[in-house]
């Protein structure tokens, strides 16, 4: 607890991304992540190969954007260094870690950007949602969403049930399900390749594997049907509750197309 104060006081975050709760959830993410290492390992090399396949058979190698960039846990960074003349990391925060991992390359950037549109919804400073992608999404040959479409509306969302009112928005649900989709149309109309890994939905189980309940993490959007999905245990038994773990359904298109 004190060491995640400490992390969130050192934490490299804008005035606006401590304010909206986005520097405090990074330091969480970087605990559990270091407490889960073991657990999280599956699903970890298989977000990266997702990516490492997306890249496989791409003929231009200009620029490629990493979405969520976060920790660069799930982000073959060096191949991607390696493989293309520039690579975007966008995120609301750059944590440590990242940076740490992204040193060497000289052609790695980082940009801060709220990639829900609702930054100055919840800062009061706007009635309606704001661009969801960076405009360099749109000179890119490869776009990876790594494991952030999930996460884009958890603060949104908690603030909005928390002020019982954004802007025009009132219905929680309603609210999230717009930011899922947003990010989704978003990517749907870039012309690159759009490499999509993110967890779908959460269970909760006992020791038995009896599940005890579920929930749907995209507000009942479906990304389509997936050439890849697996089982990521989020939150192993004693992480959450000693006799409950929390297991989260990942899936993972290194070439995602908009369902039809
Ligand atoms: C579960 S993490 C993804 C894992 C990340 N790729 C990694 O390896 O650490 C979700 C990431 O999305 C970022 N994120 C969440 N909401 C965001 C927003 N509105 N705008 C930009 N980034 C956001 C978080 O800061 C976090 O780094």
């Amino acid at each position: 607890m004190l060491l995640d104060l400490l992390h969130w006081l050192v934490q490299p975050a804008t005035l606006a991304a401590r304010r909206l709760g986005h520097a405090g959830d990074s330091v969480r993410l970087a605990s559990r992540s270091r407490r889960c290492r073991a657990a999280w390992a599956p699903h970890l090399a298989a977000a990266k190969d997702a990516v490492r396949a997306a890249m496989a058979d791409l003929p231009r190698r200009e620029t490629a954007v990493v979405l969520g960039a976060g920790l660069l846990d799930d982000v073959p960074i060096d191949a991607l260094a390696a493989a293309f003349r520039q690579v975007v990391l966008v995120d609301a925060v750059h944590p440590w870690r990242g940076r740490w991992r992204a040193r060497r390359h000289a052609n790695v950037v980082r940009l801060t950007f709220d990639l829900s549109g609702t930054a100055d919804l919840r800062l009061g400073r706007g009635e309606t949602f704001g661009p969801v992608l960076p405009p360099v999404c749109r000179e890119a040959d490869l776009v990876i969403s790594a494991n952030l479409l999930s996460q884009l509306p958890i603060l949104p969302v908690a603030r909005l049930e928390a002020a019982g009112r954004l802007g025009a928005f009132t219905d929680p649900d309603a609210f999230g399900q717009r930011i899922v989709a947003a990010h989704l149309a978003a990517l749907a109309d870039l012309s690159a390749r759009i490499c999509l890994v993110t967890d779908r939905d959460e269970t909760e189980e006992d020791r038995d594997g009896r599940p005890i309940a579920r929930l749907d993490l995209l507000y009942g959007i479906d990304p389509g049907p997936a050439p890849r999905s697996w089982d990521w245990v989020l939150a192993p038994f004693g992480e959450e509750a000693r006799d409950r773990r929390l297991v989260h359904r990942v899936s993972a298109w290194p070439d995602w197309r908009p369902p039809a």
